[in-house]
């Protein structure tokens, strides 16, 4: 009941032009209403993120498609009516009516259909699609919690709604449909291998042929304290005098070494992993330590976002 009543108050104020922190299940977005440009600028200032960065436009019914958008090719409607509601992006061809700003003035736009139920009301009670980023500053991890919004975006949103911490626990998986082949554009909680099991073979980018947008440049998602991937047991001994924290993906017994390890599956489950994966680095990141290293993951399922995410985290690259 009281979950119903602050996503009223929630549809209002995205109603009235404001700006809504809210719950998917993959991580918390912070919405506006899709037709209102004014709204949707307030988003970027207070995320500082650059105008050339489009945002992903929010539906509660897959019905709601074909209203922001000029055709559906086949693949994408199998997609969408096997994986909607969930943790996929599609990139189609927009209408006119979708504002500028929403897309960074490109023909496409970005749309998925969340599952969480808090989400959906939301959509549903507001009447119009709700165009939302993640809710993190610019470059900064994405927020699993509502706690997390709170610590970074606090008093500059109107409204925070908790639906609890997000079970996906990394993005959308971004999927573009443009001449006529679906590209991988953003791994994420829906596997690669799950996407082809529906459409068949999708094209995979070069992180150097894609969009230069900034989801997908390579220094993003990254925590204060550097991150090393590429480290080597070997070298333990050298990091000696430093406060060194350790991502680990299963429990392991060798890490005497570090003053903290967070695991992010114990058993060794991709799911498990990608959903404490932020909150982890979260919690490393604020022990004021020197260096965190992380542990590889298989680069399958959803270990193919997992490592997306660290590479993006650890890279030095702007
Ligand atoms: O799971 C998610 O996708 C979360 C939740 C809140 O839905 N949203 C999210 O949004 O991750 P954001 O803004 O942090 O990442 C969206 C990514 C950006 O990298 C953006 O560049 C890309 O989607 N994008 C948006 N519109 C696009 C378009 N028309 N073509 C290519 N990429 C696009
Ligand atoms: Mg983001």
């Amino acid at each position: 009941m009281k979950d119903a009543k602050a996503v009223r108050q929630a549809a209002k104020i995205i109603q009235q032009g404001g700006i809504v922190a809210f719950p998917t299940e993959t991580v918390y977005g912070l919405g506006a209403d899709a037709y209102n440009p004014l709204a949707v600028a307030r988003i970027f200032e207070v995320k500082r993120r650059p105008y050339f960065d489009p945002l992903i436009v929010h539906i509660a019914l897959p019905a709601d498609l074909i209203k922001l958008v000029k055709e559906i090719p086949s693949s994408a409607r199998r997609l969408t009516e096997k994986l909607w509601p969930g943790p996929l992006t599609v990139v189609l061809l927009k209408e006119q009516h979708i504002p500028d700003i929403v897309t960074a003035g490109l023909p496409t736009v970005a749309l998925r259909m969340p599952s969480h139920p808090m989400a959906l009301s939301l959509i549903k009670e507001s009447k119009c699609p709700i165009a939302a980023p993640s809710a993190n500053p610019f470059g900064y991890l994405s927020p699993t919690t509502a706690e997390h919004v709170r610590e970074q975006l606090g008093d500059q949103v109107d409204l925070i709604l908790d639906g609890g911490p997000c079970t996906v626990g990394v993005e959308s998986t971004i999927v573009s449909f443009l001449d006529g082949k679906p590209r991988l554009l953003r791994p994420g909680g829906v596997s690669l291998e799950e996407i082809e099991s529906v459409i068949g073979k999708v094209e995979i980018s070069p992180i150097q042929d894609r969009p230069s947008v900034p989801g997908m440049l390579p220094r993003h998602y990254a925590p204060r304290t550097p991150i090393v991937l590429d480290w080597d047991k070997k070298h333990l001994n050298s990091y000696k005098d430093k406060r060194i924290g350790l991502l680990a993906f299963q429990e392991s017994e060798h890490f005497l070494h570090f003053q903290h390890i967070e695991v992010l599956s114990k058993k060794g489950d991709f799911r498990e992993a990608a959903a404490n994966l932020f909150s982890a680095i979260r919690r490393l990141d604020a022990l004021d330590l020197d260096l965190i290293l992380a542990e590889a993951v298989p680069e399958a399922g959803l270990g193919r976002a997992i490592m997306d995410r660290l590479r993006r985290a650890t890279s030095q690259e702007e």
